[in-house]
């Protein structure tokens, strides 16, 4: 079910997205080489509690035969394309691409969740992974652009589609975007490619989704690894990701997940 925001619900979102583009731009300038990633997810979970918020992918629940998600942030290296759990025993080195995802739900007690995430370089990268960080990045500002009251899902799904496959890449087609607010995952999901008879959903002012091309360098075949829950590229070539949560305004769009 799509559900509508009112305009209160929409100030506490945006007062919880800018605290979490904060808690993110904090945590990805720790980002470099020798960098254990479950500091970055300690420095995470008590940046968002000092802000009055509780992480929302702490203790989360897939389905019932997966265990909870055990981190504060996603922290996916390289091949890893989302839900790299973040207080894995790894080490960034120079060369790697490292994609942080970080939702909040604030305040507190009976809040609102914001979901974002970014993809950075440690050190000195390849141009191939510079230039699949930028397009994946251009993919997500090209469908926030589109964001509007009567526009559809599907044109944003389109758009990621043809921007990541004209550069060369593609788009993950197992997992979505998808409406946030109430619940981290809500109606409707956003897909990052487009195939005809998929869901497609008007957007109407109040409604607030968070888009999030997830892009890799060859094919978008995944995988998921034993802890359950990282997910990697089956050719083991690279994957970036980045993501904002916006609301649907009367006459556009508002990114929430912006400082
Ligand atoms: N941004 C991701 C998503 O929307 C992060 C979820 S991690 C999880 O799926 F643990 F909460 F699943
Ligand atoms: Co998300």
């Amino acid at each position: 079910m799509v559900t509508i925001k009112s305009q209160q619900e929409i100030e506490l979102l945006r007062e919880g997205g800018k605290l979490l583009a904060s808690v993110l731009e904090q945590v990805a300038q720790k980002v470099t080489a020798g960098t254990h990633i479950k500091d970055l997810d300690h420095l995470a979970e008590q940046l968002i509690r000092e802000s009055g918020g509780e992480p929302a992918f702490l203790g989360y629940r897939g389905d019932r035969r997966t265990p909870p998600y055990p981190a504060t942030l996603c922290v996916s290296i390289n091949d890893e394309v989302v839900h790299g759990v973040g207080t894995r025993e790894n080490i960034l080195a120079d060369g790697d691409i490292v994609g942080l995802d970080i939702g909040m739900r604030y305040p507190e007690k009976n809040g609102f969740f914001t979901d974002m995430a970014v993809t950075v370089p440690v050190g000195r990268v390849s141009p191939t992974a510079i230039r699949l960080m930028k397009v994946t990045r251009d993919a997500l500002n090209a469908a926030i652009a589109l964001v509007r009251p009567g526009a559809k899902t599907i044109d944003l799904s389109k758009i990621i589609q043809g921007t990541v496959e004209r550069a060369g890449f593609s788009p993950v087609r197992s997992l979505t975007g998808h409406g946030v607010g109430y619940k981290l995952h809500e109606d409707p999901p956003i897909f990052c490619y487009y195939q005809r008879g998929m869901p497609e959903t008007t957007l109407q002012e109040g409604m607030v989704i968070a888009i999030e091309p997830m892009v890799c360098q060859g094919s978008w075949e995944v995988t998921v690894d034993p802890d359950h829950w990282t997910i990697r590229t089956a050719d083991e070539k690279l994957s970036a990701h980045f993501e904002h949560t916006i609301a649907v305004t009367k006459d556009g769009h508002e990114v929430l997940t912006r400082i």
